[in-house]
């Protein structure tokens, strides 16, 4: 195997005490500890795309909201296919080219800071990888339309969106917009589905969702942020634990929520002669 040179942390500023870690904002936090931060469902729903969707060497993906870039390096590197990933976040967009470096340079991944509201690629692209994303933008009917003006004729639109049926009890409501910061209102099946309404449903599939128990979210801890110290040459324990601590604490915020939330994965096709209409019957 051969070994590739270590890479240089990104991040300008190192949480120096346990304050700089909680007084971090949630999207910065999860650039401070290189979060592998994920859509619903993870390899799964990467795999389920990169199948159903027929990705490959010749495909271009765009990565909406990639945070630290799992979505377009993990289908790179299923597939082959090419990637473009953008993040407002500036300190994410930092490590998911981080991260393509350390897994393989060889990869065809580029990744730019931008506001999804006003990013204009200046291509179009084969598949749009938006995952649970569309509820993180101020309006996702909007992004939505928006994000069908960057997709080539006949490509595919990837979702996975979070819904619930019954709305949110308000410990959860609170969680979901205090913890993630999300503050769209949490749709309905029916209302998160309608946003794709008039592409074509080559692959949907409903999810459940089970809590993680302490001992799998401790290893999860533990594992996320002693890479991270590794990475950034943090050694002080006090920045450890707290680091620790916070992401216990946002993967116990996960659980609450994901009680009341189910998702669905979703491959979708435009079709310009057809869209926004739909003439196929379901059953
Ligand atoms: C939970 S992550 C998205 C996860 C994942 N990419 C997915 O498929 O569901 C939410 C991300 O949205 C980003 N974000 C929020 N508002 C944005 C905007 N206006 N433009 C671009 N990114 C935005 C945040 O910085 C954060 O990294």
């Amino acid at each position: 195997m051969t070994l590739l040179p270590a890479l240089t942390w990104p991040l300008p500023k190192a949480p120096h005490t346990a304050a700089d870690v909680w007084s971090a904002s949630y999207p910065d936090f999860v650039a401070m500890i290189n979060q592998t931060n994920v859509m619903p469902g993870a390899h799964t729903t990467i795999s389920t795309w990169a199948l159903h969707a027929r990705i490959d060497r010749d495909s271009s993906v765009l990565d909406v909201a990639c945070t630290t870039g799992f979505t377009s390096r993990e289908l790179a590197r299923l597939t082959g296919c090419t990637a473009t990933g953008f993040d407002l976040n500036q300190d994410s967009v930092a490590l998911a080219r981080y991260n393509h470096h350390t897994l393989d340079p060889a990869l065809h991944l580029t990744y730019v800071q931008a506001d999804g509201t006003t990013y204009q690629p200046g291509r179009t692209f084969s598949h749009i990888a938006v995952g649970a994303a569309l509820g993180f933008f101020p309006d996702p009917p909007a992004m939505a339309t928006r994000l069908l003006g960057f997709l080539n004729n006949g490509g595919y639109l990837l979702a996975a969106p979070f819904w619930a049926e019954d709305p949110l009890p308000e410990h959860a409501a609170a969680v979901r917009r205090d913890v993630f910061g999300i503050t769209s209102p949490m749709e309905t099946r029916e209302q998160a589905l309608a946003l794709f309404a008039g592409l074509d449903v080559l692959h949907q599939n409903d999810h459940q969702l089970n809590p993680e128990l302490d001992d799998a979210i401790e290893h999860y801890c533990a594992s996320t942020i002693d890479r991270a110290c590794a990475q950034a040459d943090i050694r002080d324990p006090a920045v450890r634990n707290a680091m620790i601590d916070r992401l216990r604490q946002v993967k116990q915020a996960t659980n609450t929520l994901r009680r009341h939330q189910q998702y669905t994965v979703l491959v979708l096709r435009h079709d310009a002669r057809t869209y926004p209409n739909r003439y196929v019957e379901l059953f």
